[in-house]
């Protein structure tokens, strides 16, 4: 019988010394990449960052204790227990295992400190709301991929019933009437915005009737959203296709659920394998959660083989051949995979066209791409890539999550080295990334800020 694990209670405040989640310290280091070492070996997948942080979100519609499993060690998750311990749930921790206690919300209000770091924790309205019928939330605020704008969220709500007001950059929501249920609706999404089909998705479980989503985002962090909340009893159809519907129940009970793989994790280093030229296996993960980024990088003429075990092998063609991608919600090519797939097409052969749709200024890696040596033009929503022969380490910063990351895996096909800074945004979402890395023979080492050489500090790329 397996034994019973020690949880830990998360009490703590980010930045305190028993800060709950996650170990790495990201501020005031940098990593070091000397590029050019194969890669070789197997790199382990954690659990899908973006699921696991709305099901913690999710675990507010239930008044009984909820175990999650396969919880990455990150700061964004670090974050959400953050908003969940403010508002007055008890949160256990043992490993990659949190057991979340909802049986009592103190408050509806989540910390602004909180939600104008992590977007994602603004999808609390949407179970306070049904829970408690009332909820307060600051605005996420902008961010650097974008204005990224809650609209679709909020006119949902508005359709199931509740009344929503904004007061000193705060979404005052609540549902009129002694019961304080919302009431079932349908509901079309002008673009499916997978924070907006989550948001309401949570919210109709608990409403009275039944509520349609149309024009839903089909991602699968929304089908594992759809699972959870299924296993709390929660009556949801179609998710995964661009029709939701769900009928509400007076409640929902304890579940033990375990979070998908990371696809976009798993993707990073597939592309890994693919710029270095090396035969890497990379999993867990679900392959069809992949399909659109497997396609392109057998376009690319890398050979890609799904192995026994959710496992994905990669192993270099002749050359890199030139691509044209466009970023769309899913099934399309992920936004998330746009930065490190444009990594691998600056050393491709002839010229590539990468057109960003989802964001409005996700392409901002373009010019850190070029201080390595790439040679990429902007012309509005689109990068066009001209193949060059090899990338030169410089230092370079990243301008968001999947930037930081992309640029960590084009040092390492560069030659010499690369210094990436602004490591938070790395640290928002890889787990143990330069350990993963290294056991595959890569040579990265994180180190202070204090220990770099000066003249080797970017002067561009800044925090925006
Ligand atoms: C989620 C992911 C993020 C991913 C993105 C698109 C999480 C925590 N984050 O973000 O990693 O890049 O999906 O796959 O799951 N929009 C509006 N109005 C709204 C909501 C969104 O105009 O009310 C627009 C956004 O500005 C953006 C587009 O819709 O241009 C897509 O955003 P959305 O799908 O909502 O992304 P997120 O849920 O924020």
């Amino acid at each position: 019988m397996a034994a019973t694990p020690v949880m830990t209670p998360l009490q703590s405040v980010i930045g305190s010394p028993n800060r709950p989640l996650p170990e790495a310290i990201s501020s005031e280091s940098v990593i070091e990449i000397w590029g050019g070492e194969p890669l070789s070996g197997h790199i382990p997948v954690s659990g899908a960052k973006n699921s696991a942080l709305v099901v913690l979100g999710g675990t507010l519609l239930c008044s009984e204790t909820c175990r999650v499993r396969n919880i990455p060690d990150l700061m964004d998750i670090g974050r959400m227990a953050e908003v969940l311990l403010a508002l007055g749930l008890k949160v256990n921790r043992a490993g990659h295992m949190l057991d979340v206690d909802a049986s009592h919300v103190s408050h509806s209000k989540a910390p602004y400190d909180i939600v104008s770091k992590l977007r994602a924790s603004f999808f609390v309205i949407g179970p306070l709301l049904a829970r408690l019928g009332v909820a307060r939330v600051p605005l996420p605020g902008g961010c650097a991929i974008g204005a990224r704008p809650v609209a679709l969220h909020i006119r949902g709500l508005q359709a199931l019933g509740a009344q929503v007001h904004m007061d000193h950059g705060v979404v005052h929501a609540y549902v009129p009437g002694a019961r304080g249920k919302l009431k079932g609706a349908k509901i079309y999404l002008d673009y499916p915005s997978v924070g907006a089909t989550e948001t309401l998705m949570m919210a109709a479980t608990l409403a009275e009737g039944e509520t349609v989503i149309e024009n839903a985002a089909q991602e699968p962090e929304v089908v594992d959203l759809a699972n959870f909340c299924i296993a709390m009893g929660a009556k949801i159809r179609g998710a995964g296709t661009n029709t939701i519907i769900i009928t509400g129940v007076p409640s929902l009970h304890a579940t033990d659920y375990s979070i998908i793989p990371d696809r976009i994790e798993a993707g990073t280093y597939l592309v890994a394998g693919a710029l270095t030229k090396s035969e890497i296996t990379v999993g867990p993960v679900d392959p069809s959660h992949l399909t659109p980024l497997l396609a392109k990088l057998r376009e690319t003429g890398s050979k890609v083989e799904i192995e026994e075990n959710m496992n994905i092998r990669i192993s270099p063609g002749e050359k890199i051949a030139s691509v044209d991608v466009q970023t769309l919600p899913y099934p399309g090519f992920p936004t998330d995979m746009q930065a490190q797939f444009m990594a691998l097409l600056t050393l491709a052969d002839g010229n590539s066209i990468v057109t960003e749709t989802v964001f409005e200024n996700r392409l901002q890696h373009v010019a850190e791409f070029n201080r390595m040596g790439a040679d990429i033009k902007l012309k509005g929503d689109c990068a066009v890539i001209r193949g060059v022969s090899h990338l030169s380490g410089a230092p370079v910063t990243g301008s968001d999550l999947r930037a930081s990351a992309a640029l960590a895996i084009a040092g390492l096909a560069a030659k010499g080295k690369t210094t990436l800074h602004g490591l938070h945004h790395l640290d928002r979402g890889y787990e143990r990334f330069e350990e993963k890395l290294r056991n595959v023979g890569a040579k990265l080492r994180r180190i202070p800020l204090s220990e770099v050489d000066s003249a080797a500090q970017p002067t561009i790329g800044a925090e925006n």
